[in-house]
């Protein structure tokens, strides 16, 4: 999706995706960085400060890296940032999962376990969603929307919290979303 396009589009669902992401976050005790894995604009930024958490952002449309206020944005993918993981991560996807084969996202989800915790708000794919809503996943740029049950039971993650939501425009339900939240399994609960 041009940019442009995904910036005008963004007045409707970037809010209710980012207070999902900051409900998910304040559920984190002792956390210290947010990666933000295809952080596009790099909006979460702000969501990271206010949860009082520092942020590195990195996606493949960055051209260069660039120091933020608590925080670095940089070039880089799914792959390449599994190198810069720390223990007190939270990783966070945001949009970005029906971007990512189920063996990349297994990739990432896998070096992830070394971190703190894992958030993941995305569409999801499901029989009685809304026709429009169904249109525009046809349409996404993003190859892999998955159903919400995908993302119930993930291989080295106890899921904490799964909420489904929709983003309505004019009272239609245009994008179905969720957030949920992960710990690595056998990690003490928060
Ligand atoms: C729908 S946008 C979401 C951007 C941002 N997370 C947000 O919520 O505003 C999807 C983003 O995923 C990025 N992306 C696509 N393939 C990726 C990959 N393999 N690794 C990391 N990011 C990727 C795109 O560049 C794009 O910025």
């Amino acid at each position: 999706m041009p940019a442009m396009l995904y910036r005008l589009l963004a007045l409707f669902h970037w809010r209710p995706r980012a207070l999902a992401v900051k409900r998910a976050l304040s559920c984190v005790n002792d956390a210290k960085r947010v990666v933000d894995v295809g952080c596009g604009p790099a909006w979460l930024a702000r969501v990271a400060r206010s949860c009082d958490l520092d942020y590195l952002g990195v996606d493949p449309s960055v051209r260069r890296a660039k120091g933020i206020e608590r925080g670095q944005v940089e070039p880089g993918d799914a792959e390449s940032v599994i190198g810069q993981l720390h223990r007190l991560d939270i990783v966070v996807l945001n949009g970005v999962a029906h971007h990512l084969p189920n063996q990349t996202l297994a990739a990432l989800l896998n070096a992830a376990e070394a971190c703190k915790a894992l958030v993941i708000c995305d569409h999801r794919s499901e029989p009685q969603n809304h026709s429009v809503c169904r249109t525009l996943q046809r349409l996404d740029r993003g190859q892999y929307i998955r159903p919400r049950s995908f993302f119930e039971t993930l291989a080295g993650w106890t899921l904490i919290r799964m909420e489904p939501f929709e983003i309505c425009v004019l009272g239609l339900p245009v994008w179905s979303y969720f957030t949920a939240i992960y710990q690595p399994t056998g990690a003490p609960r928060d």
